[in-house]
């Protein structure tokens, strides 16, 4: 079966990026990417590619040279389903916010709608695959709905899990440790859809690393590979906060953990709490399946990588207060950084959004920097905490444009996103500018503690 037409419903941070790269590497096959939100279609289709809605280094460049040649960004939503061979499913799908599952079970409401809109349009044979992080069995759902509403014509569902990180997007999408594609590999029409995608990432990728399985073992396998991410992170946080008791450096821990070729040097880096979209959401996915089927200990052993992360968060943020002669009303604290981690403007679940909101609480007057993020969407993640009015929010919070502004006639600086740009500043003309004892806390380990200190900086960093 060869693919001409390709449709992505969902043009955020994992349909956007992917749906690009393909174009690029596939550029006979014309690639469709249709979103329900006018604005960021408009978005992705601005002029000047500067302005796309997801910043991903390299994205940009990737997006000039094919949109209008084979790639497309739409709200025809129904046309562009009408004419594809295949559809991705790329919609997001966050932690259920009420009814059964709440806090823990991912929201399927949009995914539902979209398998609907597809039986619904439908005139011709489809390939539907599920690209959004989804709990197991989604596929089997997908494919219920799509049998049962359809008009006679046949879909096979696949699942082919994004391994993609944020802030790396386009290098993860061109050279991919493995890509997975399950599908239903006892059919002879499941076997050919199955073909058909890795026919699309042949096209780039090493046929060697393009893995198929059965659709439940690849969607366990991506709940399980952010699992086994966070929880080295959570390892690694909770040995900081013994570090700092004890006079060890985590830093040191990890680099000698990590020579351990069985453990490997990756992901072992101590942070103020991981965030992103995938890794509480998934985890806590992982943990309601467990659950449902009566699995306490599997659930209990991975709902701790949470409850882990929650307290570093809070952690850092109690440390602040405490270390400011338990106090922060009415003083003035600069955070650096509101993304999840850098070279991304995503902020779902960012550490600073709760390292900020613990602050408020405490009455301190905040001000905010952070390189891609813009005012709006810092206010809208503090606002949908729903901790005090938004009111209550634009008046203790100012975003500024300049890492300076926000530090001046500051108490004391959080670092919460590792910018590289913050290593540059210059640290002793902010120092100059703060009230004194300026206080630094470096809730990402980005900043030399000895330079700091000579400035004349009180410095804090995790796990040191
Ligand atoms: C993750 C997975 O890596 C990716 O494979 C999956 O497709 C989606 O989820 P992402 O959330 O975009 O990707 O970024 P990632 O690099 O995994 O970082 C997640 C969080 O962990 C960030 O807040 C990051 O700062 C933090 N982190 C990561 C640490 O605190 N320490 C580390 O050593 C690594
Ligand atoms: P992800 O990180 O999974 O890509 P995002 O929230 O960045 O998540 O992107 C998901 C996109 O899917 C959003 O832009 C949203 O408007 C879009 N979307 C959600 N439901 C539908 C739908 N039924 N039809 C088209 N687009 C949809």
């Amino acid at each position: 079966m060869k693919i001409k037409n390709i449709c992505c419903i969902g043009a955020g941070y994992v349909g956007g990026p992917t749906m690009a790269v393909i174009a690029q590497k596939c550029p006979k096959v014309k690639v469709t990417v249709v979103d329900i939100n006018e604005q960021r279609i408009q978005l992705w289709n601005d002029p000047d590619v500067n302005n796309i809605p997801v910043y991903e280094p390299g994205l940009s460049e990737i997006v000039e040279e094919a949109r209008g040649r084979n790639l497309f960004f739409s709200t025809d939503v129904e046309k562009a389903i009408d004419e594809a061979d295949m559809i991705f499913i790329s919609v997001n799908t966050p932690t259920k916010t009420y009814g059964i599952g709440k806090g823990m079970a991912a929201d399927l409401k949009w995914i539902e709608l979209c398998a609907r809109q597809i039986a619904e349009v439908s005139k011709s044979d489809k390939i539907v695959i599920e690209k959004s992080t989804l709990p197991v069995r989604t596929a089997a759902a997908l494919k219920d709905i799509l049998d049962s509403t359809g008009n006679g014509v046949k879909f096979q569902i696949l699942s082919n899990p994004e391994f993609l990180a944020e802030g790396t997007a386009v290098e993860d999408l061109r050279n991919p440790d493995r890509v997975l594609i399950g599908g239903d590999i006892d059919s002879e029409e499941g076997r050919e859809a199955m073909d058909a995608l890795v026919n699309i990432y042949a096209s780039w990728v090493p046929k060697e690393k393009i893995l198929t399985t059965n659709v439940w073992s690849s969607e366990l396998s991506k709940l399980t590979a952010n699992a086994f991410l966070a929880q080295r992170v959570s390892s690694i946080n909770a040995i900081s906060e013994l570090c700092e008791k004890t006079g060890a450096d985590v830093n040191e821990v990890a680099k000698a953990v990590g020579m351990d070729s069985r453990v490997g040097p990756k992901f072992l880096k101590a942070s103020v709490g991981f965030g992103g979209s995938c890794f509480q959401k998934d985890i806590l996915n992982l943990v309601y399946i467990a659950r449902s089927f009566n699995l306490q200990e599997v659930a209990d052993y991975w709902e701790q990588v949470i409850i882990m992360n929650d307290h570093q968060k809070r952690r850092f943020a109690a440390n602040m207060v405490r270390t400011m002669y338990n106090t922060v009303a009415d003083k003035k604290i600069a955070i650096l950084g509101w993304a999840f981690k850098k070279d991304t403007n995503d902020t779902r679940e960012s550490a600073a959004i709760y390292v900020a909101d613990y602050l408020l609480n405490e009455q301190a007057e905040i001000l905010v920097y952070d390189p891609k993020v813009t005012a709006e969407q810092i206010y809208s993640d503090l606002d949908y905490l729903g901790s005090r009015s938004n009111d209550a929010n634009r008046q203790a919070v100012t975003v500024v444009n300049d890492p300076m502004q926000a530090c001046k006639g500051a108490h004391a600086i959080a670092v919460l996103t590792e910018w590289d740009e913050f290593r540059q500043l210059d640290w002793q003309e902010v120092y100059d500018n703060m009230l004194k004892p300026a206080f630094l806390f470096d809730g990402r380990r980005l900043l030399r503690p000895d330079t700091k200190r000579e400035i004349g900086f009180e410095f804090y960093a995790i796990g040191n």
